[in-house]
């Protein structure tokens, strides 16, 4: 007899699909050393690739690391992270916008992706479901399927390409008619695969709905913030005046944020980040730190002390923070002179995109994504299908580059 399978029930077929960036990353590289690097567009990298597309860095940042001590490098964090690491998270993600009368408390994970984990997984029943965007990054369902919960679906935009209110309304409204505990993951502001960013005014109707829900108080409402993107959507005041709205919440309504410091410090595959609770009772934002420095201890131990002294340090140092942010600048800038040009020439040859304000991605809209991105792969142009649409990692394409993409895809659109 052949034995296919020794894994318990609920690991059976994870994995089955096909890894699709994989693959395209791998075609793209085959397509540059045949063709040569100027003939060849790779938009499917998630990282920020310099004008002469090579990985990207802030000087200062990378300068810190290679100047640490070992100790402090490569030493353990404390389960829960450095105290001064979680102190300045909190004041990174913040920035003087935390809501007078409220509780902040974080937790060290490794990057956005493991706070998304904890919150999943701590926050929803098992086999009960998390709501997410149809246009969405696509590990949220992994995490959820991971975790043995499940995630439901809504379209995120309406026919203006608003955020869709009813959609979002009714999809809610039916979850919380079966689960007590509802979570909803909203990841804003430079959206991830759209660049949207939700408005203060869209903020303000979605906690109105959330408030008339939590009026039943066996009710559990938890919004999580990813913000990955948050410092390349724009300045301090703009990219954070919604989180004043988080002020004098029920306290059955907890705003849960996964801070990264992979896009922000442009250190990625340094695995760190936070999951920071913000709510208007100090037993709920005590509850959220004990239970999560246990998943801490159950799931992953500790996280990088290197990457969590330098945030602690950065704190401590206003000159090298303005450094860094004076570095980032410089590539916000660049994402912004990028995608004007894709944008405006996307307009004048009447090729649809979603509603792209800043990030690292634009997406364009096909029924057909798969045929899309193949036709355009046989142009050397490589982007990523999703189920919607094609991405288009414009963090990785040199501005040289851009003019002429637009065309490119409206034509192999209309074939
Ligand atoms: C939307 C979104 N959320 C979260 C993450 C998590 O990143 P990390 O775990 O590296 O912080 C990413 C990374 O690509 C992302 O695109």
């Amino acid at each position: 007899m052949v034995i296919e399978t020794l894994v318990a029930s609920h690991a059976v077929g994870k994995g089955a699909e096909p890894d699709a960036v994989f693959a395209i990353l791998k075609a793209a590289n085959a397509a540059t050393a045949k063709y040569g690097k100027g003939q060849v567009i790779n938009a499917s990298i998630g990282a920020l690739y310099t004008e002469e597309e090579k990985f990207a860095t802030l000087p200062t940042v990378e300068a810190y690391f290679r100047s640490i001590p070992a100790e402090e490098l490569m030493n353990y964090a404390p389960i829960s992270g450095l105290p001064e690491f979680l102190e300045a998270a909190i004041a990174d993600t913040f920035q003087g916008f935390q809501p007078p009368h409220t509780y902040a408390r974080a937790i060290a994970t490794p990057g956005g992706t493991g706070g998304v984990r904890h919150a999943i997984y701590n926050y929803v029943e098992q086999g009960e479901k998390v709501l997410v965007p149809d246009w969405a990054w696509g590990p949220y369902h992994t995490i959820a399927a991971e975790h043995l919960r499940g995630t439901e679906t809504y379209e995120m935009f309406d026919r203006d390409f608003h955020f869709n209110f009813d959609a979002f309304t009714e999809k809610a409204e039916g979850l919380l008619k079966t689960q007590n505990n509802f979570l909803a993951i909203f990841n804003t502001p430079a959206h991830n695969p759209t660049g949207y960013s939700l408005t203060v005014e869209e903020w303000r109707q979605i906690l109105d709905l959330c408030k008339a829900w939590a009026a039943n108080e066996q009710k559990k409402i938890i919004l999580l913030l990813d913000m990955a993107y948050l410092d390349y959507a724009g300045d301090v005041e703009e990219t954070r005046q919604f989180m004043r709205l988080f002020e004098a919440l029920p306290a059955n309504v907890l705003i849960l944020i996964a801070y990264s410091m992979s896009k922000a410090y442009l250190i990625y595959g340094m695995r760190s980040g936070a999951l920071i609770a913000l709510s208007s009772s100090p037993e709920v934002a005590q509850e959220f730190e004990r239970i999560s420095a246990f998943s801490n201890r159950g799931v992953w131990s500790n996280g990088t002390r290197g990457a969590q002294r330098l945030l602690a340090d950065l704190a401590k140092d206003p000159v090298l923070r303005s450094k860094v942010t004076a570095e980032r600048n410089v590539y916000r800038d660049l994402l912004k002179q990028r995608s004007a040009i894709l944008l405006e020439e996307a307009r004048a040859v009447d090729l649809q995109l979603m509603p792209y304000q800043s990030g690292f991605f634009i997406t364009v809209p096909t029924a057909q994504p798969r045929q899309l991105v193949e036709k355009l792969m046989s142009e050397n142009l490589f982007t990523v299908p999703l189920k919607k649409g094609i991405r288009l990692a414009i963090c990785a394409v040199p501005t040289y580059k851009v003019p002429g993409m637009a065309q490119k895809i409206k034509a192999a659109l209309s074939t």
